[in-house]
């Protein structure tokens, strides 16, 4: 089994995320954390606290840092929902919250655990950063990141960053100069994992559950996008990160430089993807651009269906 730790917001798409790996045999989850992001940190904590529990009563959930590392935090409730979940009611028993913050659990972690350990990261990436100042010495215990962040097509806060990266640009910078193998999949790859209206139809379908939580979530997201954007089918981003862990296969990459952009009158977060190496600097991250989502879309189907 793959050791991983979550570090995430949820979040609709978070919560597909979740439900994917709570599913798999393949993945030994050693923890998810708790980013500050979609919504704010109680109510991130509040929902993974609320799913763990629903459905994988003996992970443990450890909160992460409430802001960004300079930046005033930015949310998006309007595709979310003012609780992170939108219309999701989710069972009130759920985890304790461990003792100490995210920060100190990813550290207690890796050094407690003699196999590295892949971080994945779908929110906004405070926690990480703070973690890989404060425990440089810990980096080596890092498989490698899977990150949901970025884009070279255009961003969804601006016109140029993508939301995880723009909250915290500062520690995306941390991140993606770490060292640390990296995979990334950017707004280039998660807009073409949509689930469209007969599909999240189907999955609701399936029955249970898990079926009511990921049709909740997916819809409330689809919402969202009819409304701003007159679209019948939504992007599931954070959900192609465990995709990726499970099934490498159903996804093209390429090595490249990563980096983000700090400074700038109208690019602050913006991503630098160098598919054509125009900098020649040294590659870091495998950028994913491409998926077969007809794929994707069993593999939420199929999780749904054992967490059943
Ligand atoms: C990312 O931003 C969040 O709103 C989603 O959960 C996802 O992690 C997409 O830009
Ligand atoms: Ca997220």
């Amino acid at each position: 089994k793959l050791p991983i730790i979550i570090d995430c917001d949820p979040g609709c798409d978070d919560t597909i995320a979740l439900l994917l790996a709570f599913a798999s045999d393949k993945l030994d989850i050693k923890g998810v954390t708790v980013s500050a992001g979609n919504v704010h940190i109680n109510n991130t904590t509040e929902n993974a606290r609320k799913l763990v529990g629903a459905f994988r009563p003996e992970i443990k959930v450890a909160k992460g840092c409430e802001k960004p590392l300079f930046k005033t935090i930015v949310t998006a409730p309007e595709v979310h929902g003012e609780t992170g979940l939108g219309c999701v009611v989710l069972p009130e028993k759920g985890k304790v919250i461990e003792s100490i913050n995210a920060v100190e659990f990813i550290a207690q972690t890796l050094r407690e655990n003699e196999e590295k350990i892949t971080i994945v990261i779908t929110g906004p990436m405070t926690n990480i950063a703070v973690f890989l100042m404060m425990y440089p010495e810990l980096k080596s215990k890092i498989e490698k990141f899977v990150i949901m962040g970025g884009s070279s097509i255009g961003g969804n806060v601006t016109p140029s960053a993508e939301f995880n990266i723009y909250v915290d640009a500062e520690a995306a910078d941390i991140v993606f100069k770490s060292g640390v193998e990296i995979i990334l999949c950017p707004l280039d790859v998660t807009m073409k994992a949509f689930v469209t209206e007969k599909e999240l139809q189907e999955i609701g379908e399936i029955g249970g559950l898990a079926a009511e939580v990921a049709h909740g979530a997916i819809k409330n997201a689809l919402d969202f996008y009819k409304e701003f954007y007159q679209k019948t089918e939504v992007p599931m981003h954070d959900p192609c990160t465990i995709a990726y862990l499970l099934n490498p296969n159903i996804f093209k990459g390429q090595h490249v430089f990563l980096g983000t952009e700090l400074k700038g009158e109208f690019t602050y977060g913006e991503t630098i993807i160098d598919y054509r190496d125009k900098l020649g600097k040294e590659k870091n991250a495998l950028v994913l651009n491409e998926i077969n989502r007809e794929e994707f879309i069993k593999l939420i189907k199929n999780s749904v269906e054992i967490l059943k």
